[in-house]
């Protein structure tokens, strides 16, 4: 047995570590699903209490029941994925962007390209919309919101929320911008249609899929926590690549890149990254 850190006891035998792998190598080769690209502790010891919920003595015992159904396969990766969000999650960020970073990208853009990545049921898009449509009604912005989970995707498509999600809603948003109603009796709000618009929702896996370009804002918060230290180096060079000069990665807040200078950010606020503008850029290059 070794105790891992969150008090759980898991076993750990050599046999139990080589089941994990063949695990692993089956899961990927049936799903597409990396779960090498994860940190390890976490994943195993995650895993592994699915595996003893669920009545099962090995990984490759549970591999087998859960590849009996599609959909029972479908409920686990959705269940490792952690869903958690909230409207305006870190309420003080939203007030930087929409003081500073969003009217600084406005000046330069008549429209802006924004992509909410790993936006579980789309909190953070539909917050992002409300501080556009706030800051330049009407103008052809695009939100582009994705996650591998594709129960969280149909969510989002609803713009249904609930009140745990509405904590961190500046009160005049509140009013403005949603319509609460009662379902089963719990107190529900729509985000108002006029936000949908902007914004687009779609499957996408930041471990295996091209990315897309030319985005002036990219939000990719509490994603990448779980993913390898190699595996988030890669996807902080490929949101480089993805943005436009002068653009910003906004990331959470316990979330960092040590080596961002290393990459070509420039790191003006904390939780923020940019992409050097294309004049500091060619200077860089030819300095
Ligand atoms: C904790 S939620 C974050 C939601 C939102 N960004 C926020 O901070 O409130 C993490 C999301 O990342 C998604 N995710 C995990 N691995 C992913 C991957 N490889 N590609 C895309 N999304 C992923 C999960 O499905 C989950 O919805």
């Amino acid at each position: 047995m070794q105790n891992i850190p969150g008090g759980v006891e898991v076993p750990k035998t050599p046999e139990l570590l080589n089941d994990f792998e063949r695990f692993k190598q089956r899961l990927r080769e049936r799903t597409g699903l990396d779960l090498s690209q994860y940190k390890f502790e976490q994943t195993y010891r995650r895993i592994w209490t699915m595996v003893e919920r669920a009545g099962f003595r090995c990984f490759t015992d549970y591999l087998n029941h859960l590849l009996k159904e599609e959909q029972r396969l479908r409920a686990f990766i959705d269940r490792l994925a952690i869903n958690v969000s909230e409207l305006f999650r870190n309420p003080e960020q939203f007030e930087l962007l929409a003081r500073e970073i969003l009217p600084e990208r406005l000046r330069c853009s008549y429209s802006l390209k924004i992509w909410s990545a790993g936006c579980s049921y789309g909190a953070e898009a539909y917050s992002l919309a409300i501080l556009l449509h706030e800051l330049a009604p009407n103008r052809p912005h695009q939100i582009w919101g994705t996650d591998i989970d594709r129960e969280m995707l149909a969510r989002a498509k609803q713009g249904v929320f609930q009140e745990s999600d509405m904590r961190s809603v500046p009160a005049p948003y509140r009013e403005r911008y949603f319509r609460p109603f009662t379902e089963h009796g719990r107190t529900l709000y729509e985000a108002d249609p006029i936000l949908q618009r902007y914004l687009r929702f779609e499957p996408h896996n930041l471990l295996a899929d091209p990315y897309p370009q030319g985005f002036d804002l990219i939000a990719c918060r509490n994603v990448v926590i779980y993913f390898s230290e190699d595996a988030k180096e890669q996807v902080f060079r490929k949101f480089f690549h993805a943005l436009n000069p002068g653009g910003y990665l906004f990331l959470g807040n316990t979330e960092r890149i040590f080596n961002y200078q290393q990459i070509g950010y420039e790191n003006p606020y904390t939780f923020y990254y940019r992409k050097p503008k294309q004049e500091v850029q060619q200077w860089r290059n030819a300095s």
